[in-house]
């Protein structure tokens, strides 16, 4: 079977290496546009970071792996193509700051569609809006030349971070197909190549609706959680509370369960934001406007978390950061990843330099996307990526990632190396905040009481 996945960044160069691991008499090819991001692949170092990735491309690749420029050319030998381009949020005209933007996955459906000769199968990979598939179905069929295809939707639920486990033992894989015959050979085809590695009874089958809405689903519940729990840091804030001790009592409860209750400075990535704005998109597109601003409330309390962060830190250090140098550990969105988009180390970062104060970012993993993100601030933005250099001189650090080095840091060294009084804002309750206290740093965690010298 020869598979062809038109997209190569974090969703399809991951998912079709493990692919291609799992099923070595499977040829699978990657295709894209950005040059680039091919060579990277091609040489085994994948343009981005994700924990044991590399080695499960140098498995595959040369074997039954491969990527490539020339989608066209793929298309034609392919039996199974896999659609895994970006939908970012809209940022013109109808629908802008809400919808998707379908261009690019419209433009692959175009190259698709011109470049086959015989019948194929197309999985949306691509989280897309309700009713996608009908689209590209619509699309595919719009030039009678005796091929025929079949669309399937198949959503990625993958972490970035944990990616290859997310792969390897996946919570389950859903699929969604037309509901005939014809359909229900579809779908069994794509479950054949999943059930290599992963039990029967986590490959879900549904009609292709409930699958494409599954996944902006999900997505909202997990950020809608991250939401919940930021709500009540604030009010644990308020009344002397811990919001460490609140979110074990309630994740106890069998019910609610423990995950994705640690309270942050705010949840971001590229897909939260964007599916649930989607989502709204989509209810006030029905007319179910009390739904929409439903689930609009989830990403106002993000922003107002990420806000309320940022202002506490300038209301900390006696109302004024002007020229004060706070140095950012961790740029990522979130740990063991390089990737930016919508981290809330931006924002931070961005409302700091407007009260002027001189930021140092370093992070392991992303300096190099944070540079090209704060390019704007010019010299108002350093970078750095050693951390104990970021802090020399600070008068603050703030924790915007939760990478596990930063907890073994020489936190003494750090306070003898800074400005005093020294300050700690712990935006992901990563560290020690008794032990950095007695240290002699003034600490801020996320909803908790601030440990405080002055
Ligand atoms: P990405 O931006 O990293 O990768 C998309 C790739 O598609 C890019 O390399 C781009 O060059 C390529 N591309 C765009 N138009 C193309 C075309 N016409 N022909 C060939 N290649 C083209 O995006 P991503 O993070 O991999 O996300 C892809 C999709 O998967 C999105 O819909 C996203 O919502 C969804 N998703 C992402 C994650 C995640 O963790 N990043 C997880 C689950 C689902
Ligand atoms: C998320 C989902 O977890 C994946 O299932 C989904 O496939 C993916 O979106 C997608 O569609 O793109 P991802 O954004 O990579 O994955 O990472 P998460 O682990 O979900 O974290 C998202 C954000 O929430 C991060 O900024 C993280 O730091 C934050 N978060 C998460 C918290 O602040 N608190 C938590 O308890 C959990």
């Amino acid at each position: 079977m020869r598979v062809l996945c038109i997209g190569a960044g974090y969703v399809g160069g991951p998912t079709m290496a493990v692919i291609a691991a799992k099923c070595p008499d499977v040829d699978v090819v990657v295709a894209d546009i950005d040059a680039g991001r091919v060579r990277a692949w091609q040489a085994g170092e994948p343009p981005i970071y994700e924990p044991g990735l590399r080695e499960v491309v140098r498995t595959a690749l040369g074997r039954n792996l491969s990527f490539t420029t020339d989608v066209a050319g793929s298309i034609e030998t392919a039996d199974v193509i896999f659609v895994s381009v970006n939908t970012p949020t809209k940022t013109f005209g109808e629908g802008a700051g809400r919808a998707s933007d379908l261009q690019y996955w419209e433009a692959t459906a175009r190259t698709i569609l011109a470049h086959a000769k015989t019948d194929k199968i197309v999985v949306e990979k691509s989280t897309l809006p309700v009713r996608t598939a009908e689209a590209m179905a619509r699309i595919l069929h719009s030039k009678p030349n005796g091929v025929s295809f079949d669309v399937l939707s198949n959503p990625e639920f993958l972490a970035e971070g944990s990616a290859i486990r997310d792969l390897e033992h996946p919570d389950r894989v859903l699929i969604g197909g037309e509901v005939s015959e014809r359909g229900r050979r579809a779908m069994d085809l794509l479950a054949g190549i999943y059930a290599r590695w992963v039990p029967e009874d986590r490959i879900l089958r549904t009609n292709v609706w409930s699958s494409e809405l599954s996944k902006l689903a999900a997505n909202a519940m997990l950020a809608q959680r991250v939401s919940s729990i930021n709500a009540l840091s604030e009010l644990c804030e308020a009344t002397e509370a811990d919001v460490a001790e609140v979110a074990r009592a309630v994740g106890m409860d069998r019910r609610i369960g423990p995950e994705f209750l640690r309270a942050s400075v705010g949840f971001g990535g590229s897909c939260f934001k964007k599916d649930i704005l989607n989502l709204v998109y989509l209810c006030e597109h029905f007319g179910l406007q009390a739904v929409a601003d439903y689930w609009l409330g989830v990403v106002r309390i993000n922003e107002h978390q990420q806000q309320r962060f940022a202002r506490n830190i300038v209301a900390a250090m006696f109302n004024t950061v002007v020229g004060k140098r706070i140095a950012v550990l961790g740029f990522a969105f979130k740990a063991d990843t390089g990737d930016t988009r919508e981290s809330p180390a931006n924002f931070v970062c961005r409302r700091l330099v407007e009260e002027r104060a001189r930021v140092v970012v370093t992070d392991p993993q992303a300096l190099d996307n944070a540079r090209r993100d704060l390019a704007d601030l010019g010299d108002a933005v350093a970078f750095e990526p050693d951390p104990m250099r970021a802090v020399e001189g600070a008068h603050a650090f703030a924790v915007l990632t939760e990478w596990a080095p930063y907890r073994a840091l020489d936190y003494r060294a750090i306070y003898r190396r800074m400005e005093h009084p020294a300050f700690c804002f712990d935006g992901r309750n990563l560290l020690d905040h008794r032990a950095l206290f007695e240290i002699g740093f003034n600490v801020y965690p996320v909803g908790k009481v601030p440990l405080s010298h002055l």
